[in-house]
């Protein structure tokens, strides 16, 4: 297990701790983000669905690092409830510095073996809640000329792995280009791409942990870590891992129908 990088928090928009918002920290990635994001100093608004594992957290970071949090219980797929998250965004009375778009699931079947609507909920949490809380935070951000967010994308996205693969691919593209367009703006904005991480990712997919090469899976620490040092390197894109450097180097330019191949990798 990697430690964790000792960085300083940035100068928090009000002068006071710094505030970031972790979508889907109630287990995996977003909860080792908000973890270590509270061992540097941050305040914490955390949004989930299960309200009880958001309170555990919240009397877990409250006590081990005297973290002031706040709790938004949310399903990020429903567009009212992705609203309420937009809104407190969008409160400059109570800036957040720093935004996590975590929160995500897979779905285990092939494309036209789900439903149309299992296939929309796939592309509204993966796609649609991202986009719209990058918006939502990038205007009080760019206004104060601070700020960051931090996507996690997968290194699926530069592979033709379903539509999982095109989310992340969209999420990929997206946060190479807001990188650019607003670094001048003071906003700092970071993709992660994870490979095979041990998470509860694919036992909520029903998927063993035998569907992946052992060697393919990662630590969610090591994954976080890597990625809290590329930010604070001030990188626009972290691959945690070398071995996973060298997949993603080699999906950009391996034959798609060579790629598709593994695409059964991680679901069965
Ligand atoms: N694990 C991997 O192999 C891997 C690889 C590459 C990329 N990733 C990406 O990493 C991110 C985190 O996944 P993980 O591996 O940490 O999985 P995880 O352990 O299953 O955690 C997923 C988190 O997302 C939240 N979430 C799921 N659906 C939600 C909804 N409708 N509304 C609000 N929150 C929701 C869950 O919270 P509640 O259930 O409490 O709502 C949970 O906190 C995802 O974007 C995933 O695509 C994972």
């Amino acid at each position: 297990m990697s430690s964790a990088p000792s960085a300083t928090p940035p100068t928090p928009a009000t002068g006071g701790r710094p505030v970031a918002l972790v979508t889907g920290p109630t287990s995996g990635l977003g909860r080792l983000f908000a973890q270590r994001l509270a061992a540097r100093g941050y305040d914490l608004v955390l949004v989930a669905r299960d309200e009880t594992r958001l309170k555990a957290l919240t009397d877990e970071l409250a006590t081990t690092y005297g973290v002031d949090n706040e709790v938004l219980v949310a399903d990020l797929v429903d567009r009212d409830q992705l609203k309420r998250v937009e809104d407190r965004l969008g409160d400059e009375e109570h800036p957040v510095d720093l935004l996590v778009n975590n929160a995500g699931f897979g779905l285990k079947r092939r494309f036209l073996n789900n439903t149309v609507e299992q296939e929309q909920a796939h592309l509204d949490i993966l796609v649609t809640a991202p986009m719209r809380l990058t918006h939502a935070a990038l205007g009080p951000m760019t206004r104060r000329h601070s700020g960051g967010i931090i996507n996690i994308s997968s290194v699926a996205g530069l592979q033709p792995r379903g539509s999982y693969s095109a989310a992340k691919a969209y999420v990929n593209r997206f946060g190479e280009w807001a990188a650019l367009e607003y670094a001048p703006q003071g906003v700092q904005v970071m993709t992660v791409l994870p490979g095979f991480t041990r998470t509860e990712f694919h036992e909520r997919m029903d998927v063993g942990r035998d569907a992946v090469p052992a060697p393919l899976w990662l630590d969610a620490e090591r994954v976080v870590d890597e990625a809290l040092a590329d930010f604070d390197a001030g990188r626009t894109r972290s691959v945690p891992s070398k071995r996973y450097k060298v997949i993603a180097a080699v999906s950009r330019h391996a034959p798609p129908r060579l790629l598709q191949r593994f695409q059964g990798l991680g679901r069965k």
